[in-house]
């Protein structure tokens, strides 16, 4: 059976994905709540892992390390920072970049790691799958951005739009891509925008739409999770 690792920043976003499966066992690992959810073909273990590339990083780590997972997913909600892209509809990244990492000043381009470069793609095979899913939702592949900071700020999302052809911002999917990378584990990125950098006061765009979101990302999961 395959193992699939399921990342969620926040537990809204894990609560919608875990009613998908019938029960779960816990393991406690560290400060993580682990629940490990059987189906027919896969074994899947969720956690929240809170806010944050670091806290992303450690979890997948954590994952990789202790579970033994095949494949790790990345779940949650997003903010756009493209006109094109709108609420409830979901973004699967085909490639991950970190907006806020600057080694400009070493003549490296913006969001370009020495050891791993400015991107960092996603599974190939898991994006085809991805491509085969029919939901009623919009389901756009393109450019993922993260970096530590709730963009809320139209000039921000605007400039990392321009720079990466980035999408969507979120604060985990690039640090849990880099790991997976340096692990050599297959993952991807899956993402339902709450909210707009190009809306005022999206910060209350994305406290109500946060459980709507994290809804459509679930059903996604669902269709997706046997196709592995
Ligand atoms: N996650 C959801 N919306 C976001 C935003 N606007 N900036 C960063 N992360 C987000």
């Amino acid at each position: 059976m395959k193992k699939v690792g399921l990342i969620f920043a926040l537990e809204e976003e894990l609560e919608e994905t875990k009613k998908i499966f019938d029960n779960a066992k816990v393991h406690s690992i560290y400060n993580l709540k682990i629940y490990e959810c059987k189906n027919d073909k896969t074994i899947c273990f969720l956690v929240v892992s809170g806010m944050g590339k670091v806290n992303a990083a450690r979890t997948t780590q954590v994952l990789i390390d202790f579970m033994n997972v095949d494949y790790i997913l990345n779940v949650g909600v997003a903010g756009s920072i493209s006109r094109d892209v709108k609420k409830c509809d979901i973004v699967i990244g085909n490639k991950l970049v970190q907006h806020d990492f600057d080694f400009t000043s070493a003549d490296y381009e913006k969001g370009e790691i020495p050891n791993i470069g400015q991107y960092v793609y996603c599974d190939e095979e898991l994006v085809k799958i991805a491509k085969t899913i029919k939901i009623n939702t919009n389901i756009i592949f393109g450019v993922i951005s993260s970096g530590d900071i709730f963009i809320s700020d139209e000039k921000m999302g605007e400039k990392i739009h321009e720079k990466f052809d980035a999408l969507c911002v979120e604060m985990e999917g690039a640090s849990i891509s880099q790991v997976c990378h340096l692990c050599n584990i297959p993952f991807l990125v899956i993402r339902a925008i709450s909210d707009s950098a190009y809306e005022k006061d999206n910060h209350l765009g994305f406290e109500e739409f946060l459980e709507i979101s994290s809804k459509r990302a679930a059903k996604f999961i669902e269709e997706f999770i046997d196709k592995i």
